[in-house]
């Protein structure tokens, strides 16, 4: 009833359902079935970093995540302002890119952002149509509809701006056998780690500033036709230390999800904050990649360098008590630091990387779900509970 009444007070105007399916509910703003759905997308094409140095990015997912190459394209295959790197684990799609010149887009970005997400591509049947129906809703174009040919046939592709410097690019790549796109070539070195078990984007997550969360879900509604998913975790929106606001978007068929978070007053600097002055805007602050055996992938992805966020010890204390019988024992989810969240729907386990560059801007998610389809944001207030029991036991609370 909150999120309603939420909703209501956020001005939506138009006519919504809610449909709940267990616990876990989707506000459809309008009364839209999949053949309704004016931008079907089948899911995440790619994600594309502008990077300082896309050589060594490129080896650092390689080395560290286990993330392996595939495609090229630079001087040798007769661009002269860029190279990519197009890197890939099961279904998630990395392009390393950076600048050759001082002067271009991708400098520029570089230079204000650091390294960061700027495309977010995502997989259509009709880029045409995607970019005709986006940019009539009121989306601002980023690429007119372009065909790109080459021996193994055809893609097209367009583009919309979203929040920030960030776009969404729409794929359209069922003429096309390729190894990636053309301009491509494929990329073979010897050097190849083996592979971590990450398997596909489970969601990626966009900051904006102060007071824009609203503006953005809106965006993400009118022009992209995407619904609001509610989950139980949405009460604890924005409690005493939180401070930060979430709001979760998601794609009619559900493929892709999108949160957005806003900073919030609090105790402390908002982390979202934080990231809003070092990123200089609004911007991709996580990608969250699924395995299917978190124990695993996570032990693997520490041993090669990885570096993740660490809960206190005492959240492990209580654990059981929270979120009652799960599969894993405890003793290995302490060693590593992976963190547990439940909703009525079942569990998920989840664990979170420092910044991956010097900036404390994006960072990765790895996510196991065994029946949950939350966030796992009853770990937010787990995480500053056990912070303050750490702090009770020390006497500095
Ligand atoms: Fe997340």
């Amino acid at each position: 009833m909150k999120a309603i009444l939420l909703f209501l007070a956020i001005e939506f105007s138009v006519h919504f359902q809610i449909f709940k399916s267990s616990n876990f509910q989707i506000i459809k703003l309008t009364n839209m079935n999949a053949q309704d759905d004016f931008l079907p997308i089948n899911g995440t094409d790619y994600i594309e970093f502008y990077v300082g140095n896309a050589k060594q990015a490129a080896h650092y997912y390689q080395t560290a995540f286990g993330f392996q190459p595939l495609a090229y394209a630079g001087l040798e295959t007769g661009l002269k302002d860029r190279t990519s790197y197009v890197i890939r684990q099961d279904k998630i799609t990395f392009v390393l890119t950076t600048s050759l010149v001082p002067d271009s887009p991708i400098a520029d970005h570089c230079k204000l952002h650091g390294d960061g997400v700027k495309v977010v591509a995502l997989w259509v049947d009709d880029a045409r149509k995607s970019f005709e129906e986006t940019t009539k809703r009121g989306a601002k174009a980023f690429l007119t509809p372009k065909v790109e040919k080459d021996t193994m046939g055809e893609i097209v592709m367009s583009g919309i701006h979203t929040y920030g410097e960030t776009v969404h690019v729409f794929i359209e790549r069922k003429n096309y056998g390729g190894v990636f796109m053309p301009g491509f070539v494929k990329w073979d070195p010897l050097y190849r780690p083996p592979v971590t078990g990450l398997r596909y984007v489970d969601h990626m997550v966009g900051n904006v500033g102060w007071g824009e969360m609203n503006t953005w879900a809106q965006f993400y509604h009118d022009v992209m036709g995407f619904n609001q998913l509610i989950s139980f975790d949405d009460n604890d929106i924005s409690t005493e230390f939180t401070a930060l606001m979430s709001k979760v978007m998601a794609s009619n068929n559900l493929y892709i999800k999108f949160p957005l978070n806003e900073p919030a007053h609090g105790k402390k600097k908002s982390q979202i904050e934080e990231y809003l002055d070092f990123y200089q805007s609004g911007g991709v602050q996580h990608v969250a990649m699924a395995t299917n055996n978190i124990l695993e992938t996570v032990a693997m992805l520490k041993s090669r360098g990885v570096e993740f966020l660490r809960v206190p010890d005492a959240y492990y204390d209580a654990l059981i008590q929270r979120i009652g019988k799960i599969d894993e024992s405890i003793d290995p989810l302490r060693e590593l630091g992976i963190l547990v969240d439940r909703d009525e729907d079942g569990y998920l386990l989840q664990i979170f990387t420092k910044p991956v560059e010097d900036r404390p801007t994006v960072f990765y998610e790895i996510i196991q779900r065994k029946g949950a389809r939350s966030f796992g944001k009853g770990n937010f207030k787990a995480l500053f509970e056990s912070i303050e029991l750490e702090q009770e036991r020390r006497g500095t609370l």
